[in-house]
């Protein structure tokens, strides 16, 4: 083969690395970036088109099905459409679960009485959506939630409290910043600390720095915390009884990325492995409670461009779905 030959071959395969783009899909295309905000080299345009394409086209097929009434709830293209499914894998962990002693745990409570709908959001107990952004740290922004709903309950006053604080000063209980971490180590860390600044005073960087806690500006503070046991009554009794709860899912999967709206269910989910953690805000039931479709609210921390601004239904009462009674603790003010 003579060198010229070797290189038009070499250039063909590069070129069609990535597959031709669907002309269909060009006007969805320019919107999308604009709307996101999304700039790519030359080399990364192509590349970054395949891979929304795909997820493109799984969303519409996803809905498609929805229509015929198969799923239960919608998806929709956001931000993380140029983002594979192995890509956004690398964020999902799995969250070591610690063991719990028998006393830690929230006494049984008596299951009689409790609502048939529970939402803390209309009660004044939630603080707006927030978005992660690049760094890790769905564990810091869901104990944060469960504190300030807790300290609303005791002060009459919700002030959104400081996730970065948690990041930065968190360490040396065991948690990795941005990389990973386990909101039992975050509560614990308050606990020792004896306080926790307000954003206001602390804001969010989105990145890992070093402890620039000062207990002059300390707006909360906890005496201790509590696992809730890993059924789905406990759960129910204790977000009606208590407030707004950490929990943790199983989100590894692209249903959950793009979720829009609707009570999700996914079918590959684990109920033993949980990955990412939000906070538990209430519950309900769509039809006749006997035979209508239970699910628990959740408040994500990927922004409120994410799911139904900023929240999620999730299937309640099937066999602990996506695990979200696995792994459930609040915090005592
Ligand atoms: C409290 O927070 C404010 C605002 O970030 C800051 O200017 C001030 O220095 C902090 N106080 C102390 C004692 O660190
Ligand atoms: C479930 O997992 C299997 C195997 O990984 C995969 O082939 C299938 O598409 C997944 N189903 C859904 C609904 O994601």
């Amino acid at each position: 083969m003579t060198p010229a030959v070797l290189l038009a071959i070499l250039c063909l395969r590069l070129i069609s690395s990535s597959p031709a783009p669907d002309p269909v899909l060009d006007a969805e295309w320019q919107k999308w970036k604009i709307k996101y905000e999304k700039t790519y080299s030359l080399e990364e345009e192509g590349q970054k088109r395949a891979v929304w394409e795909q997820n493109m086209k799984k969303i519409k097929l996803h809905n498609g099905e929805n229509g015929l009434g198969k799923h239960g709830f919608t998806m929709e293209m956001n931000a993380f459409g140029d983002m594979t499914i192995e890509e956004f894998r690398k964020l999902m962990i799995e969250i070591p679960i610690p063991t719990v002693k028998k006393e830690n745990s929230v006494q049984k409570r008596q299951a009689v009485n409790v609502p048939n709908f529970i939402n803390w959001r209309k009660r004044g107990y939630v603080t707006p959506v927030r978005r992660q952004g690049r760094c890790n740290v769905c564990w810091a922004f869901s104990v944060a939630g469960a504190i300030e709903g807790q300290m609303f309950q005791k002060t009459g006053q919700l002030i959104p409290l400081s996730v970065q604080n948690l990041v930065d000063c968190s360490r040396p209980q065991g948690n990795l910043g941005c990389y990973l971490g386990n909101t039992y180590l975050a509560l614990q860390y308050v606990k020792e600390n004896g306080g926790l600044e307000s954003e206001a005073t602390y804001p969010y960087e989105e990145k890992e720095g070093s402890c620039r806690y000062h207990p002059d500006n300390s707006t909360a503070s906890i005496t201790d915390f509590e696992f809730v046991p890993k059924n789905e009554d406990a759960l129910m009794n204790a977000v009606a009884t208590l407030g707004p709860i950490f929990v943790a899912i199983d989100a590894r999967h692209e249903s959950f990325l793009f979720y829009r709206n609707g009570i999700y269910h996914e079918p590959n989910c684990s109920s033993s492995v949980v990955t990412h953690a939000m906070l538990l805000v209430g519950y309900g039931f769509v039809g006749e409670e006997s035979d209508g479709r239970k699910y628990w609210i959740l408040k994500n921390s990927m922004g409120n461009k994410w799911g139904n601004r900023g929240y999620m239904k999730i299937a309640k009462d099937q066999g602990n779905h996506c695990g979200i009674a696995t792994y459930a603790l609040y915090p005592r003010v």
